[in-house]
């Protein structure tokens, strides 16, 4: 079984090895050794997995039930935050019991803050079950619900106990949601090179993909141990982000997360040539890339309009933002910079804009 170290405030390790699921029971009775255990879980995944997870649960001698809420981003707010906590309660949930968030990212995140704050910290394991939340979301401790003015607004840095990756379940996951996956997989190839880029540019992801999760695992480690509390170095992770969210919110959401990452990225990549910090050739590359795995390199949206989306937030913040930009393949590094910069990438990396 391949397994990844976290050494976080609180240490614990990631698993990753098809099949997993059905050794849920066996990990969390010899990690957390609790009575009962409560599964939070989406529309699209409990129907899938949940039973497996429960039965591994029950066998192990854990007594465990579900908590289903409805599929989708929209879910990841603070009523349903509030609803599962009820629920914890309902089932006497004690301190020394166990919260296993079974799902993407939007469950990683609303049960991990769920366990976060219920009696003030209960165990938790994470088994994310989309490619994003594989390599990223459950990585980190960063846990949160969306308020009204704003996404992730309600959170804490809260580390589980285990990650249980089980990349037997991809394949139920559909093929937009493996590329919104894959374009956070390019941002790390693109920031560190070595193995995840070798794999990204061969024919074989599929049969690579469990090297890949861990190879993705251990960058974010490497970035979040460096910087927990995300006031430094953690901004790295930020690449292709400045620019993607601004793709984002013009889209009215429309556009997803990983797709506008991924033309962030592009648009960066392409202005980081113009101004030759890189060389044309991996500016291509990366498109190419981005191609390759079903992922847009631009935006039709005008550079005037991401500018205002991309400073509306930094307003607030003073006139200095911080941009990742890109030398090449493992090395990029943070600009500190005006928002006019900004206005500058986006005029010189929009190919809609030549
Ligand atoms: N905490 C962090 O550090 C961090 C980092 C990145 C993203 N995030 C958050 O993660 C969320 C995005 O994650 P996501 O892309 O996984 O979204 P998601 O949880 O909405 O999952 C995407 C879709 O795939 C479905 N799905 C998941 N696994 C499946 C499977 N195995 N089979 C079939 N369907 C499956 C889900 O039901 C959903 O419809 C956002 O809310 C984002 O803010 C958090
Ligand atoms: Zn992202």
């Amino acid at each position: 079984m391949r397994k990844v170290n976290i050494p976080a405030s609180k240490k614990y390790d990631v698993y990753i090895e098809s099949g997993l699921l059905s050794r849920v029971g066996d990990i969390a009775k010899e990690l957390v050794n609790p009575q009962k255990a409560v599964v939070i879980s989406d529309s699209n995944v409990a129907p899938l997995y949940g039973e497996r997870v429960l039965e591994s649960l029950k066998s192990a001698g854990v007594e465990a039930d579900i908590f289903v809420i409805e599929a989708g981003e929209d879910s990841k707010n603070p009523e349903n935050l509030i609803e599962a906590a009820n629920f914890l309660i309902e089932k006497d949930l004690t301190r020394s019991d166990l919260v296993v968030a079974l799902g993407g990212g939007v469950i990683t995140d609303l049960g991990g803050l769920c366990a976060s704050l219920y009696q003030r910290g209960v165990a938790l394991v994470q088994i994310p079950t989309s490619l994003l939340a594989m390599v990223d979301s459950s990585v980190g401790g960063k846990t949160a619900v969306n308020l009204k003015n704003g996404k992730n607004m309600f959170g804490t840095f809260y580390q589980p106990k285990a990650v249980i990756c089980d990349p037997e379940v991809l394949s139920t996951l559909p093929d937009e949601e493996f590329s919104n996956g894959i374009a956070e997989i390019i941002k790390y190839a693109v920031l560190r090179g070595g193995k995840s880029l070798e794999i990204l540019r061969s024919d074989s992801i599929s049969e690579c993909i469990a090297e890949l999760i861990e190879e993705c695992v251990k960058i974010k480690r490497d970035y979040v141990c460096a910087d927990e509390f995300d006031r430094g170095d953690r901004q790295f992770l930020n690449l292709g982000h400045t620019v993607g969210h601004a793709i984002e919110r013009e889209s009215g959401f429309e556009v997803p997360h990983g797709s506008a990452v991924a033309a962030g990225m592009c648009i960066v990549a392409r202005a980081c040539a113009e101004l030759d910090m890189c060389s044309v050739e991996t500016a291509a590359e990366i498109e190419l890339l981005c191609k390759k795995y079903n992922l847009p390199t631009d935006s039709n949206i005008s550079a005037e309009e991401l500018y205002s989306a991309a400073t509306h937030d930094k307003k607030r913040q003073g006139a200095k933002l911080s941009l990742i930009l890109i030398k090449d393949f493992g090395n990029c590094f943070i600009h500190l910079t005006d928002k006019e910069y900004l206005s500058e990438i986006l005029e010189k990396g929009m190919v809609s804009n030549l």
